[in-house]
């Protein structure tokens, strides 16, 4: 392609909320003015001919390293993170991606290690009233959406099923987490005890080390569940791991009925120690 001798595109399909599209544009000329101003490529927005919310951004790079560099500005952080707020995000070419992030398989050649949670892998029918069956060959890859609620990806519900893992036959008390990634990815978490007590593991820490564990390294929310009257926040120990590798999170608290509230992190960890102060 013109301009960029060592080309690699990158392609994402984007599903706008309904009444998101002015802001999905606005945020779309915003990272499209800084991938020019940085010179780290240029990206085309192309609208679905056949479904008006779904976009497919088509980012091409200088280079290699400067789609490294873009993913890890954070000024390209904080768009996605806006992004993901009004839409699902779907990846669906990543030329950036070196071949040792591939599983090799003779048979099949190159595929792709399937970063999906195991509750989004779900294909099967659980017998649940509401379905989990994808409809329409709609290959869901995200959390589900608040059917009728603008679309809003449903954090909390992914939290809320997270939970039915929870291994908390000492304690009783099942905690589920889901953390969303600032790509869109959500990962999930619960608690898992132990004979030993001590090295039982909180639902949020096991979300995170999951998400590190499969290379994300930029967050924007969690929501955090558990059946409790008194909405259940992070213990210390987890604000502590969520404020390294998070960062000043969204922390939605919620239980199984409707309650919920939301709370920046650096609130619930004022004075917080980091590796800035290991220098
Ligand atoms: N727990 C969590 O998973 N997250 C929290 O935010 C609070 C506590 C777990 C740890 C233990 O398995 C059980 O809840 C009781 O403390």
């Amino acid at each position: 392609m013109p301009g960029f001798p060592e080309t690699r595109l990158s392609v994402t399909m984007v599903d706008v909320a309904e009444s998101g599209e002015e802001l999905f544009l606005a945020l779309a000329r915003e990272l499209s003015a800084l991938m020019a101003r940085k010179e780290y490529g240029r990206i085309d927005v192309v609208r679905d001919e056949s479904s008006p919310l779904r976009f497919y951004l088509v980012r091409q790079w200088a280079s290699t390293a400067s789609a490294q560099l873009c993913h890890a500005d954070p000024e390209t952080q904080s768009i996605t993170a806006r992004l993901t707020q009004i839409a699902r995000v779907t990846h669906l070419v990543n030329g950036v991606t070196g071949r040792e992030a591939f599983q090799f398989d003779e048979r099949r050649a190159y595929t792709r290690a399937d970063r999906r949670s195991g509750l989004d892998r779900r294909t099967h029918d659980t017998g649940r009233p509401e379905g989990e069956r994808r409809s329409q060959g709609d290959r869901r890859v995200g959390a589900r959406r608040l059917r009728g609620q603008a679309r809003e990806i449903d954090l909390v519900g992914a939290a809320r099923r997270a939970r039915e893992n929870a291994d908390a036959r000492f304690s009783n008390f099942k905690v589920g987490a889901a953390l969303q990634a600032a790509d869109g990815s959500i990962i999930s978490g619960c608690n898992v005890e132990n004979a030993t007590y001590g090295l039982t593991v909180c639902a949020e820490r096991v979300a995170m080390f999951k998400a590190l564990s499969d290379g994300h390294r930029a967050f924007s929310r969690i929501a955090i569940v558990a059946d409790t009257e008194t909405l259940t926040p992070p213990c210390g120990a987890c604000r502590q791991i969520l404020w390294e590798f998070g960062g000043n999170l969204e922390i939605i608290l919620a239980n199984l009925k409707a309650d919920e509230s939301k709370h920046m992190l650096k609130n619930l960890l004022p004075l917080p120690f980091d590796a800035r102060l290991l220098t």
